[in-house]
């Protein structure tokens, strides 16, 4: 692992960053964040990652310390000292409680520990996209939204870590979860889409699950290049039924899925609504002026 690192505005390597033992971060997992990815070294969708993480934070009563300029400022010399060669970043923002005794009282943390991770953005290889890939669904149920609630991209991971667990467990690239309804609501790191008759089909939010930034921008493109890209209750047999399917996040665009607990999905490869989505991503990705 190589990853630069600022903590609270100071930058080291990976092995020389510090949070204290008695971060509530740590202790409860408190504390919010988001992954983002650069395209020719500009952070991808900057400003709706930050309308994220503002929301998160609401959510759990933090109040933000910076402003979005501010921590643009921050990622970029934490970026600057990097140095990823030419290649593109993955940039983690975790905002946590802070450093206090043991206590949920919110007098006891009174300073975030703002923290910046920048490494290498890995992508996957070519022929991912180009096969497609095998997911399951795992039994372990999504975050009912009255506890913790999927809206907040939230630090505290167990439930998306057990169902990813399970998944690798069982050798798939990604496990989709049902919510505590028995409705499809999302991948363990990923959200998730099916094609139905020329339709994008995605749960709604009431299904309970992250507002994927990416596959926010999948409305944008089907607009664009006209594909209904709708939110629709999915259940087990829509995925199954289904003529394509596909996940979303930021660091893997859009990959196909073409078995669902190794049943075919269509006809076993990826599908032409899949691939022009994709590429509808990816040309705003790469584009000179790319969105903000
Ligand atoms: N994961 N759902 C969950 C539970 C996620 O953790 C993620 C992102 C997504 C996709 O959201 P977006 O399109 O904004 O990346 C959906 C990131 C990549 C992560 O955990 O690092």
């Amino acid at each position: 692992m190589s990853a630069t690192v600022n903590v609270n505005g100071r930058i080291t390597s990976d092995r020389d960053a510090v949070v204290s033992v008695f971060d509530h971060g740590l202790l409860y997992g408190e504390g919010i964040y988001e992954t983002l990815r650069t395209y020719r070294g500009r952070p991808f969708l900057y400003q709706r990652h930050m309308r994220r993480l503002r929301n998160s934070a609401r959510m759990i009563d933090l109040a933000l310390p910076f402003s979005d300029a501010d921590m643009a400022s921050q990622i970029q010399d934490t970026m600057g000292a990097a140095d990823p060669e030419g290649g593109e970043a993955h940039i983690r923002v975790l905002v946590t409680r802070g450093v206090g005794d043991l206590s949920y009282d919110l007098t006891a943390t009174p300073v975030p520990t703002v923290i910046i991770i920048v490494k290498p953005q890995i992508d996957l290889a070519p022929d991912v996209y180009e096969q497609g890939v095998g997911v399951v669904i795992v039994d372990v149920v999504r975050n009912h939204p009255d506890t913790v609630n999927p809206m907040i991209k939230s630090n505290n991971l167990m439930n998306s870590a057990l169902a990813a667990q399970q998944a690798i467990r069982r050798g798939a690239f990604e496990g989709i979860m049902r919510n505590y309804r028995g409705d499809v609501s999302e991948c363990s790191t990923a959200n998730v889409f099916v094609v139905k008759d020329g339709a994008a089909l995605t749960p709604p939010l009431t299904s309970g699950l992250l507002p994927g930034i990416t596959r926010e921008f999948i409305f944008d493109i089907g607009r664009e290049i006209g594909v209904d890209v709708r939110e629709v209750v999915l259940r087990d047999d829509d995925l199954f039924s289904a003529d394509e399917a596909f996940l979303t996040s930021t660091t893997r665009e859009a990959v196909p899925i073409v078995t669902v607990d190794d049943r075919a999905i269509g006809n076993g490869r990826p599908g032409p609504v899949t691939h022009a989505l994709l590429a509808g991503l990816r040309r705003h990705a790469h584009a000179d002026q790319p969105p903000v």
